[in-house]
């Protein structure tokens, strides 16, 4: 691991979840090509995150992460990613005001893209593809042609990514994210939900806040942090050739980052210490993120940290942990535990998502928000237990009113499960659900300030 380390050294290591392309050269020639693009984000812009993520790090922030399970090229509208970015807002706005720490704003977005599979190929009636790998790789349509990975989807993800970045600049910056207009981001709620009412009285004792500052003499126009806001992007680097072409040098500093992405993250599929993934991350400059599933083992962990943060630099390396609600109870400690025995500087976020997918009796693939919700007051409580900072968390999540999990506050059912399910991959909690969400782990947080987390019931392991 300590040979030299170049853009393309992972092409030297073992590497899984790749899709088969029929066509090398003209998979090279988009590469290529790509490789002559403009970068999609900029050094400085990742550095920027690493310092937020160090606070978090040292216990003074939260990280919130979220967005879709795959981007897709047919979703592609102005309207989603407003709905995300409110919804978004929203959430840190309760979790910062609630919770009263800062929130570093991390999506799943703008270059989500590319999914690693189960299983290489899906059969039905009798027929057997390869499996879908993302609107980056291939069609969801099951047919042999949709199937094939084409490499000009590349192309495509790269021009989706850069639109939908230009639009989340314009809302970070243009006044969209401004906090006086808390009370508008109400806009996207249904009436009445008790979510609504919720967030009302939340914004307006915001915008009482801001009132009284203003009235005190405070000049919004010198505070540019109450009229903007910094908002960073973030997905799984798993098309690693893709991310090769986006590998650039920043001219400031002569370090190697990645451009697709202020963070890009490694998936519980493609962690292995020798294998082609691991090589990629090691090499560039960003804030990285590793998810933590259940077969991770506390060395192995040790082991990666050493590999990816090799300068124990705070705010470079978050840990995902990804590991159900049944399961948290009995990893999570034992990881904690050698991070802090070997005295490094990580991250803790909670991935409450995928270890709580179940399928649901009509079929469907779903997530029951009572696991989810169980799964991140677990997190907190471990960590309250550990004596450890509940850094963050990592929701799949959507600003449209989708019926993909199932409970939260409107209970939805089984049976509502077929009137929107629009996701192409994962099930994803839906505006309300995200809200709820939001609340309550503001809740935790003031708890955990409050030293008064609750431990985890004796060994039940829920
Ligand atoms: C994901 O984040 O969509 C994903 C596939 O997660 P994991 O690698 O943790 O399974
Ligand atoms: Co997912």
């Amino acid at each position: 691991m300590s040979e030299r380390w170049t853009p393309d050294s992972w092409r030297n290591k073992p590497v899984v979840q790749v899709p088969e392309y029929p066509d090398a050269k003209a998979l090279a020639d988009v590469e290529a090509q790509l490789a002559t693009f403009p970068p999609l984000v900029f050094a400085g812009e990742a550095r920027n995150l690493k310092k937020a993520l160090g606070r978090v790090a040292a216990g003074e922030a939260f990280l919130l992460q979220g967005g879709d399970c795959a981007e897709s090229f047919a979703e592609h509208g102005a309207n989603n990613i407003r709905d995300f970015f409110r919804v978004f807002l929203q959430m840190a706005v309760v979790l910062t005001y609630a919770g009263s720490l800062p929130v570093v704003k991390v999506g799943r977005i703008a270059g989500q893209f590319a999914k690693p599979r189960s299983s290489p190929v899906e059969k039905a009636n009798g027929i057997e593809l390869p499996s879908y790998r993302g609107d980056i790789v291939n069609d969801i349509a099951f047919t042999a042609e949709a199937r094939t990975p084409d490499p000009q989807r590349q192309m495509m993800a790269y021009r989706q990514s850069a639109a939908t970045l230009n639009l989340l600049r314009a809302f970070a910056s243009g006044g969209f994210a401004n906090l006086a207009s808390v009370n508008q981001w109400m806009l996207g709620f249904l009436k009445d939900s008790p979510q609504s009412r919720r967030y009302t009285e939340l914004a307006d004792r915001i915008t009482d806040a801001l009132n009284f500052m203003r009235a005190c003499g405070l000049e919004f126009d010198s505070h540019p942090e109450l009229r903007t806001t910094d908002f960073y992007t973030s997905h799984e680097a798993l098309l690693l050739g893709y991310e090769q072409a986006l590998t650039r040098v920043d001219s400031t500093t002569g370090d190697w980052y990645a451009t697709s992405g202020h963070m890009i993250w490694i998936g519980d599929r493609t962690r292995q210490l020798d294998h082609a993934h691991v090589e990629y991350f090691r090499g560039i400059n960003n804030p990285i993120g590793l998810k933590c599933g259940p077969s991770l083992k506390p060395d192995e962990l040790i082991k990666l940290i050493d590999v990816l943060n090799p300068q124990d630099e705070p705010g470079r390396l978050t840990l995902i942990a990804r590991f159900g609600s049944d399961k948290v109870g009995d990893h999570l400690p034992a990881l904690i535990r050698a991070v802090q025995r070997e005295g490094r500087k990580v991250v803790w976020s909670c991935d409450p998502m995928h270890g709580n997918t179940i399928t649901a009796t009509s079929g469907y693939k779903t997530r029951p928000f009572d696991r989810i919700l169980s799964e991140v007051r677990s997190f907190f409580a471990i960590h309250a237990a550990e004596g450890t900072h509940a850094g963050g968390v990592h929701l799949e999540m959507t600003g449209k009113d989708v019926t993909e999990c199932i409970g939260g506050a409107r209970a939805l059912t089984d049976e509502d499960l077929n009137d929107r399910y629009h996701t192409v991959c994962d099930p994803r909690l839906n505006a309300e659900q995200s809200i709820d969400m939001a609340f309550l782990i503001a809740e935790l947080l003031k708890q955990e300030r409050a030293g008064k987390i609750k431990p985890l019931p004796a060994a039940s392991g829920m």
